[in-house]
């Protein structure tokens, strides 16, 4: 029996992930901010919920507490993200480097790149103890430095500052962590532009399209790849 913890499950990409994942048999826990999103969440897909906040780590060691008495875990989903104010906004004014400040910045990163290291450092000690662990970290096409600097490309297009940057480390983090842990399948995802609340449903795809590499990457077997960067039609470039 595989059990995952996917953390900001209660919507979007996770609670869809999750859906798929407990289809395929998985013991899911949704780790959410909200004790009352996350129950309803889990009791509509069948699966469990524990409180987490990736930005508090008393709410990370209680979650891991809970998951570690009641067995441990096998596959971690680092999902959790916000877009940050430049995300909540289309006045260009707003948007990019002549209006991105420090306080912006850390705000996003609080949550993309110090959730996952806070959450990954609490749940590394259970995740060492199953037979064929697995990370999954919910990056970006928009943390690709290629990407971002080919012209004609979305990315390209992209002006924001603080959010690809926060990708752009969570895809550095997964690098560093994979050759850390070789026991470990440490993989960065991108969804695709999917329609979810972080983007104010703007996104071409469906959630259950964006799910696909997410829900892939996490049923990874050990002799799967590690310290990649993948989309659901292969790797990315960097
Ligand atoms: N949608 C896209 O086009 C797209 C593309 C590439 C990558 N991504 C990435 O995919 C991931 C999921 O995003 P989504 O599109 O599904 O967005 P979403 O629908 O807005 O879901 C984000 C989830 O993260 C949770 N969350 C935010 N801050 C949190 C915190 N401090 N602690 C715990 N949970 C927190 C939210 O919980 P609340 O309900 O409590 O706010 C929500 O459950 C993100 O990492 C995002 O950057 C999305």
């Amino acid at each position: 029996m595989t059990t995952t913890l996917i953390t900001g499950a209660n919507k979007g990409l996770g609670f869809e992930s999750a859906r798929r994942l407990v289809e395929a048999g998985h013991t899911v826990y949704l780790g959410c901010r909200d004790a009352e999103r996350g129950r309803r969440a889990a009791e509509h897909l069948g699966a469990r919920s524990v409180v987490l906040d990736v930005t508090d780590d008393a709410s990370i060691a209680a979650a891991a507490a809970i998951i570690d008495s009641d067995g441990g875990l096998d596959v971690l989903i680092n999902n959790a993200g916000i877009a940050g104010r430049e995300g909540q906004t289309r006045d260009p004014a707003e948007i990019g480097a002549a209006a991105v400040t420090a306080d912006m910045m850390r705000e996003v990163f609080d949550t993309n790149v110090f959730g996952i290291v806070r959450v990954s450092r609490a749940f590394l000690p259970l995740l060492d103890r199953s037979a064929a662990p697995v990370v999954v970290n919910v990056s970006s096409g928009l943390a690709s430095l290629t990407n971002v600097t080919t012209p004609g490309t979305p990315a390209y297009a992209y002006l924001g500052v603080a959010y690809p940057a926060s990708k752009a480390a969570v895809n550095m983090v997964t690098v560093q962590y994979a050759k850390a842990f070789p026991a470990m399948r440490i993989n960065a995802v991108e969804p695709g532009y999917t329609a979810t609340d972080l983007n104010g449903h703007q996104g071409i795809q469906t959630v259950e399209q964006g799910a696909e590499i997410i829900v892939r990457m996490a049923q990874l077997n050990p002799d799967g790849p590690t310290g990649g960067y993948f989309d659901a039609a292969g790797t990315l470039p960097w």
